[in-house]
């Protein structure tokens, strides 16, 4: 592998950000919005929801003056479980909003429970009914202390819509620090919202009774520049992923370098090395946790590239209970994997063990791992249902084969 990739605006970053342009009416413009499966869906609720939008580019600009509805459809949210992300701008700007339930997923069950129970404590009662979860605020939306078992990224994105817009103050403890929860903070506040505490867990909002549309760039995808990485490192060579911002990286880093690849960091680029000369990779152990901790979105892809490292690694997932699908497709490579509860023994084997086979992709993240996979072994392995890949990754293949890497997209 030999170039530069450029990366795209960060999806998980681009869905909160687009569903805020419905707290006020108004033309919003959204720069490096990523064009992916997620993202033409999130727009796909936001037209059905009375909003219209135009793209140029990677810009987007939604127009939301005229709400008709406040309903996310069941077969929009069987798609995309991120559609939920309507219910806290619909209860801060028509106080009502009916979400189909979102089901479980292939990576977990993943309810919505903590994004209800704070809405509760903001003055909103909710109700199921027919799989909709209905909810409408009584009288109106009051600020009120706000508490997550586990810090959940939509559930606080969710929350801090609805309680820019509710009367005095909220305070969400053991909020999500993610980068994405960043920059939709930004996004609201250059929409006039008061909020104190971006980064840490405890947010303060000091509720407003107008809010106005504003303009803002989409952070660059951590996830993305990360897999892009790791590919490096399972293909060997030398990659400068560009576009990215490295301080999102860091754990990722510390562990690619541990691994024994060479990490240059710049202010807005890296460049990821591994020798050519076939000494294999060190084995490294993860456990993925809620940012900064080794993110949960990159444990398939950096498993794909322990697969032929030298020694065992033990790879633990604490944040869903079922993201191992990949592990199974994985092995249909050669790969030496064990699944012991939520961790994943992975024995490293000889390159020339490693096979390239007909594979099938059962989640984005597990279909990202499966690339990162066929790129580090012989042969061809053919990837199907790749329809996941391109609900998150923007042009993966195009982007690949500017590396040398031999990778093509053919229909699925
Ligand atoms: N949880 C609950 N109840 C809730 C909410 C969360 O029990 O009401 C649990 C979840 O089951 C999980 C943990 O809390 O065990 C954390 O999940 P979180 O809510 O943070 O996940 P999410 O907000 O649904 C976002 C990303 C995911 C990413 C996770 C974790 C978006 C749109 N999605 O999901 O991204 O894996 O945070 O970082 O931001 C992906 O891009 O492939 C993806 C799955």
């Amino acid at each position: 592998m030999q170039g530069k990739v450029a990366v795209s605006g960060a999806k998980n970053a681009a869905l909160p950000l687009l569903a805020a342009t419905l707290l006020a009416p108004g033309t919003y413009t959204l720069h490096n919005v990523p064009d992916l499966r997620d993202t033409r869906t999130m727009l796909k609720l936001l037209q059905i929801l009375g909003a219209s939008w135009e793209r140029d580019g990677s810009t987007v600009q939604v127009n939301s003056v005229n709400l008709t509805g406040a309903e996310a459809p069941y077969e929009l949210v069987k798609t995309m479980r991120a559609s939920v992300l309507v219910l806290g701008p619909l209860l801060g700007r028509v106080g009502y909003a009916r979400v189909s339930l979102p089901g479980g997923c292939a990576i977990g069950a993943r309810p919505i429970d903590y994004h209800l129970n704070g809405f509760q404590q903001l003055g909103v009662v909710s109700s199921l009914e027919g799989g909709y979860v209905e909810a409408r605020v009584q009288g109106e939306l009051t600020g009120g202390k706000v508490w997550f078992d586990i810090p959940s990224v939509t559930a606080t994105e969710n929350l801090l819509m609805a309680a820019v817009k509710a009367k005095g103050e909220t305070i969400i403890q053991n909020a999500a620090k993610e980068p994405e929860v960043g920059n939709l903070i930004d996004m609201l506040t250059a929409m006039g919202a008061e909020i104190k505490g971006k980064g840490t867990d405890f947010l303060t909002v000091t509720g407003v009774k107008e809010l106005h549309p504003a303009t803002i760039s989409i952070i660059p995808d951590r996830i993305e520049a990360g897999t892009y990485l790791i590919a490096a490192g399972a293909a060997g060579g030398s990659l400068e992923v560009t576009d990215c911002d490295p301080s999102h990286l860091t754990a990722l880093i510390e562990k690619l370098r541990a691994a024994g690849m060479q990490i240059e960091v710049y202010a807005d680029r890296c460049i990821a090395s591994r020798s050519v000369d076939g000494t294999p990779l060190r084995a490294v152990d993860i456990t993925t946790m809620p940012y900064p901790g080794f993110p949960t979105d990159l444990q398939a892809q950096f498993m794909a590239l322990m697969l032929c490292c030298n020694g065992v690694s033990i790879i633990h997932e604490t944040i869903f209970e079922n993201r191992f699908m990949h592990v199974a497709e994985l092995r249909r490579l050669g790969a030496e994997i064990v699944i012991d509860g939520g961790s994943a023994v992975v024995t490293g084997i000889p390159r020339e063990r490693l096979i390239g086979a007909p594979v099938m992709a059962t989640d984005l993240r597990a279909s990202a791992s499966l690339v990162v996979a066929g790129l580090a072994a012989s042969g061809t392995t053919e990837i199907s249902r790749i329809y996941h890949l391109e609900r998150g990754y923007e042009k993966m293949a195009e982007k690949l084969r500017q590396t040398g890497a031999a990778v093509e997209q053919v229909a699925d």
